[in-house]
């Protein structure tokens, strides 16, 4: 299935697209970087100048959502229900349909490229466009690698005024480049009714537990998990959890309770797990006074960081605003690479990244890179003319000025 739609272009045309020219302007090298201009030559030049194909393992975004809206920010707040006519415009959201829809699909593709083998890549977009945009995804990264359309709680229920059911979550699109994506599988603490559910039993030295079939589904034709223990054989279907030797080990330590028509059960107990496995609905409300419009918040980041990339990754945010996942990665000791061409998107991220707090182990340092301008890119043609000897007519030179 493709979404068709008009001036689509040619895959190959976009990975044939210009780059840009990026000018270190301090930290010349490092490997955090934050870069400042339009994300689509700067990826380009990231595939090509940098080196980085294949070499990123976690990529978050958080683009315009097509609201057809400017965002703006003020001196003391950058809350976009109550700005003031003197707060500037941080960014304007204003490409929809079709444009928004190319504009995305020129990053992603460019996004993959960058994205090694066992990358990621968490889309987060609105429940409008949203949609529109998995087509998109599924196209450029394969629906087999398609992971999670996760539901993000955003904020408390509001009074809305359209004849509509209110609004508090957005989404998601969680994909892999191939089947084997890093996966560290969080877990999330057992609620006070979770634990009222399913763990109600409670041993004698007091420790609560819960139990589950010894067996799981699917049949084994050789092997020991599908023969005889006690004289019982797994249920047709199924097979041991485990080697009935194993079995014997566990029932000798207590592991294995037996209900009173003979039915083994091994005990769970919660003070050995560490949670329960995340599902697709998350509540992380973005923060209340944000330092720029639809910031983030850190805790979701941190928590897909945590998820989906190890110590040392490098994870990229090419449309960063106030930098919370280059933060978040910081502060999980991954390397970051953060893209905005807002210039208050780039003074907040700046701003936030060198207010943390450097420690023995931390120092946060990063290399700031600025797309060249075309007036400079001008200029330095002309100087590179005169360096050779070639002296350009006055009149052009004025016109490079
Ligand atoms: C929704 S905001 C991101 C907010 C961010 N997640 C945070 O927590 O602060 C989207 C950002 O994308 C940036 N942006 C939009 N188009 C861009 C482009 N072509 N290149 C680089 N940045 C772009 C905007 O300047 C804006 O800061």
């Amino acid at each position: 299935m493709l979404l068709y739609y008009p001036n689509k272009k040619q895959e190959s045309e976009i990975l044939n697209a210009g780059k840009a020219k990026l000018k270190a302007v301090s930290g010349k090298g490092l490997k955090n970087k934050l870069v400042q201009g339009d994300n689509l030559g700067i990826l380009k030049s990231l595939l090509d100048d940098y080196n980085l194909a294949g070499k990123v393992d976690l990529i978050y975004i958080d683009p315009p959502f097509a609201t057809n809206g400017h965002f703006k920010i003020g001196e003391e707040r950058a809350n976009t229900i109550s700005s003031s006519d003197d707060d500037q415009i941080a960014y304007s959201d204003i490409l929809l349909g079709a444009d928004f829809l190319e504009f995305l699909r020129e990053r992603l593709i460019l996004l993959r490229e960058l994205m090694s083998d066992c990358g990621s890549i968490y889309l987060h977009i609105d429940y409008k466009i949203g949609h529109y945009v998995k087509l998109i995804m599924d196209e450029i990264f394969g629906i087999k690698n398609f992971r999670n359309d996760i539901t993000r709680i955003k904020c408390n229920p509001k009074n809305f005024q359209r004849k509509a059911y209110g609004n508090t979550k957005d989404l998601i699109l969680f994909y892999s480049k191939s089947e084997n994506p890093i996966w560290n599988d969080p877990k999330v603490p057992f609620s006070d009714e979770d634990i009222e559910r399913l763990f109600k039993k409670v041993d004698k030295d007091s420790r609560k537990y819960a139990t589950i079939p010894l067996h799981a589904p699917g049949e084994t034709v050789n092997g020991n998990t599908g023969k005889e223990w006690r004289g019982v054989k797994p249920p047709k279907g199924r097979h041991w959890r485990s080697d009935p030797a194993v079995l014997e080990e566990w029932d000798k330590q207590g592991l294995i309770e037996w209900s009173a028509n003979g039915v083994p059960r091994k005990k769970i107990f919660i003070d050995e797990r560490n949670g329960k496995k995340m599902q697709d609905i998350w509540e992380f409300k973005d923060p209340q006074y944000p330092n720029y419009p639809t910031e983030k918040n850190i805790d979701l980041l941190k928590f897909i960081i945590g998820a989906s990339s190890h110590k040392g990754s490098l994870v990229l945010d090419c449309f960063c605003g106030s930098g919370t996942t280059l933060l978040a990665a910081q502060e999980l000791d991954r390397n970051w690479i953060g893209i905005d061409k807002s210039e208050h998107a780039i003074r907040v991220a700046k701003k936030r990244l060198l207010a943390i707090p450097v420690n023995l182990f931390s120092k946060v340092d990063f290399e700031f890179l600025r797309e060249t301008t075309d007036s400079e890119k001008r200029v330095e043609k002309y100087a590179t003319k005169i360096k050779m000897g070639i002296f350009p007519k006055k009149e052009k030179i004025h016109s490079v000025i």
